[in-house]
């Protein structure tokens, strides 16, 4: 039986003496790219021998029925980040997302996660220390600043282009100066790939907040754009390019959004886009362009801006403190009218989704009294029974975009076609982890077999 290193994660008493061993023998601790420098070759190795060992074994019958139906469940892809469980949700790490929460370094007087760990964590395996974590942002803070043609860009975008599509030319026109594609004209070897992917993914989540903050500022009028500090944390930076930064609920806030939505194992659709688009050897940027693509569908992340949505309209038509009743009756006209309610369902999970209930928690310690978060509440207790009586979806319970709309308009966050940027913000995470594995592993170029109905028909003519 072989195990990754990289999947076993510190017991604290192993961190500790992690920690103690990097004060004692030298006051610098490794930065992430010189943890990753020791662990690729190992799971190089790791890697290998797993598939000596089981690279022939089957995970039993592919059925017609895969390919005609999304290839839901179909075994197809590694990445060790994150593994996602139908009943228990997501794991990075081999963590659930409390242990992120209690693990993880927080900013100090913060109690959420700093995203900065949670990204160490997703690419090492490894809880870092507070001052990696700080490194990290003070390295994010310097890469912080966008092209000039980038911002002209943005500029000129007519503010009634969905952020979305903003959000996905400025990630794309970041290509213009990938070390990746650089390196790749000059001739890198293929062993040293790795390393430019990772300047490029440390630079693709670096300009986020500044793309992030100049598509609200230019789409919601908001006015000229405060500066990176280099002394705050990712989030902090966000928020105060979205002009929340003085709120310290709202800046905690943002730590748990983008630590929770940063990943959701490989095979969802913008995790799965970058990943493939990134085995053509497509840079970083133009991969995780891509990835917002997918993520800008509503049966993805578009969803968070959908649920706000469905969520005023069934208040604008039975009002607000409506009975439970009414509610039930507005979830029946939505299935009825042939439409999903946003927020319900997914392709995976068969359980409340962790990242709803951790957005729940969030409300109850924040909001507890918010009128939005009170009829999120109440549409929580109907929606399943309603789904399950339909009988159709086979999941009835509420997934992450159920509950992100209502705690960022309790601060004033109030434009729902922004939300899905910041869940692309997020998504960068994970993404940018899994494409740096990848070149780092030689993942090769993804290539699956297509067939048409003709042949399936011919195939399986006289057999039963
Ligand atoms: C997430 C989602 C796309 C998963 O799709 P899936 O894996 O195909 O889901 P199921 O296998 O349960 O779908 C079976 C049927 O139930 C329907 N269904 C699933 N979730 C539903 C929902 N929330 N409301 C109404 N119908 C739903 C599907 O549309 C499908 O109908 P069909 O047979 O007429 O095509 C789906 O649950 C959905 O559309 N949810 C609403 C959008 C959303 O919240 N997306 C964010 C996901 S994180």
């Amino acid at each position: 039986m072989y195990r990754s290193i990289l999947r076993q994660s510190p017991s604290p008493s192993r961190f500790a003496l992690l920690s103690s061993r990097f004060a004692s023998t030298s006051s610098k601790q490794p930065t992430l790219k010189e943890r990753l420098a020791v662990l690729i070759p190992q799971e190089i190795e790791n890697v290998k021998a797993t598939r000596a060992e089981h690279g022939k074994k089957s995970f039993g019958p592919v059925v017609v029925d895969h390919l005609y139906g999304g290839m839901r469940g179909l075994p197809a892809l590694i990445w060790d980040g994150s593994v996602l469980d139908a009943d228990e949700g997501i794991r990075f790490r081999g963590k659930t997302i409390p242990e992120c929460q209690k693990l993880l370094p927080k900013a100090p007087g913060g109690s959420e996660p700093l995203p900065e760990g949670l990204f160490w964590l997703l690419l090492t395996g490894e809880v870092p220390t507070p001052e990696q974590v700080t490194e990290l942002s003070k390295d994010w803070a310097a890469r912080a600043a966008i092209p000039e043609f980038v911002e002209e860009l943005l500029d000129r975008c007519p503010p009634t282009l969905h952020p979305m599509s903003q959000f996905s030319l400025a990630v794309t026109a970041l290509n213009h100066d990938s070390a990746f594609a650089k390196a790749y004209s000059q001739g890198i070897s293929k062993k040293d790939y790795w390393g430019p992917v990772f300047e490029d993914s440390m630079d693709l989540i670096a300009k986020l907040p500044n793309i992030a903050g100049r598509i609200y500022s230019n789409v919601f009028g908001k006015g000229k754009l405060p500066s990176i500090d280099k002394a705050k944390d990712y989030s902090h930076n966000l928020a105060t390019l979205l002009g929340f930064g003085d709120n310290e609920a709202f800046v905690e806030l943002m730590r748990l959004y983008i630590t929770i939505h940063s990943d959701h194992e490989g095979g969802n659709v913008s995790a799965h886009t970058g990943k493939l688009v990134g085995s053509a050897l497509s840079d970083p940027f133009l991969a995780f362009g891509a990835a917002l693509n997918g993520l800008a569908g509503p049966l993805h992340g578009l969803a968070n801006q959908e649920v706000l949505v469905w969520l005023r309209k069934m208040q604008s038509v039975i009002g607000e403190n409506a009975s439970d009743e009414a509610v039930r009756e507005y979830v029946w006209s939505t299935l009825k009218g042939g439409q999903v309610v946003p927020g319900y369902g997914h392709a995976v999970l068969r359980k409340t989704d962790p990242r709803y209930m951790a957005q729940r928690e969030f409300a109850l310690k924040h909001l507890p009294e918010d009128s939005l978060f009170k009829l999120v509440n109440q549409v929580y207790t109907i929606v399943p029974d309603v789904l399950l009586e339909a009988g159709k979806a086979k999941n009835p319970w509420p997934n992450v975009d159920a509950h992100s709309g209502v705690l960022l308009t309790h601060y004033g966050l109030t434009q729902m076609e922004f939300y899905t940027v910041l869940f692309g913000v997020s998504r960068a995470f994970g993404v940018a982890a899994q494409l740096i594995w990848d070149r780092a592993l030689g993942a090769p170029l993804e290539r699956p077999k297509s067939y048409s109905t003709a042949s399936i028909q011919k195939m399986f003519a006289n057999k039963n």
